[in-house]
């Protein structure tokens, strides 16, 4: 069964995107070994920091290392991805030690992109989370849904779903799946 590492990239509760990876998440049932990455401890990059690695990173970088597919639920902020997840991606994009050579976690990881939004469907986000993907070296998978939410949502952070949305859903697991 192929390991899928989820990456929430909203740190809030009620987190639209949330809602959307958990409806993944019951797509994926008996079809992958699904869990979602905590990185909510990770410290903001700092190269003074880098070495000796800390355990919080350790403990990152082994579940990227782990995971078959790295799939990054989105928001959108300010026409480009929340800061949060250039932090995270940032760490993930650094040597894991001081020999030369040293092996990168991120590099050549398969990436899923999913977000949910405002009319724009996170495409901006989506746009500038592949440029920085295929710069540090991994691989964005071809089937990227973005998703508008229902507008009652804005106000009732409740997430419903179009049969068409769970439609693209559908076809993205299948696909991410191969
Ligand atoms: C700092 C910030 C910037 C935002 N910029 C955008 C934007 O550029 N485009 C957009 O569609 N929504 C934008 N939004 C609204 C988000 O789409 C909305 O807050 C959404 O609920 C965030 O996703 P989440 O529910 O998963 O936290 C922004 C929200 C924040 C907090």
């Amino acid at each position: 069964m192929k390991k899928v590492l989820f990456v929430i990239g909203s740190l809030r509760k009620q987190s639209f995107n949330r809602q959307v990876s958990e409806y993944v998440k019951d797509l994926l049932r008996d079809k992958a070994e699904v869990t979602e990455l905590d990185y909510t401890s990770l410290p903001f990059i700092n190269q003074d920091i880098e070495f000796p690695t800390s355990d919080i990173l350790a403990r990152i970088r082994q579940e990227v290392l782990a995971t078959d597919i790295l799939w990054v639920f989105s928001p959108e902020y300010n026409f480009s991805y929340p800061a949060v997840i250039k932090n995270l991606f940032d760490w993930l994009s650094r040597p894991m030690t001081t020999e030369r050579d040293s092996a990168i976690a991120i590099r050549g990881k398969k990436v899923a992109l999913t977000g949910i939004g405002g009319r724009n469907q996170t495409k901006n986000c989506r746009e500038k989370l592949t440029s920085l993907f295929e710069f540090i070296g991994a691989e964005v998978m071809p089937n990227q849904v973005g998703l508008m939410v229902n507008a009652e949502a804005w106000a009732n952070n409740i997430v419903i779903l179009t049969d068409e949305q769970k439609t693209l859903l559908k076809q993205q697991v299948e696909d991410i799946l191969g």
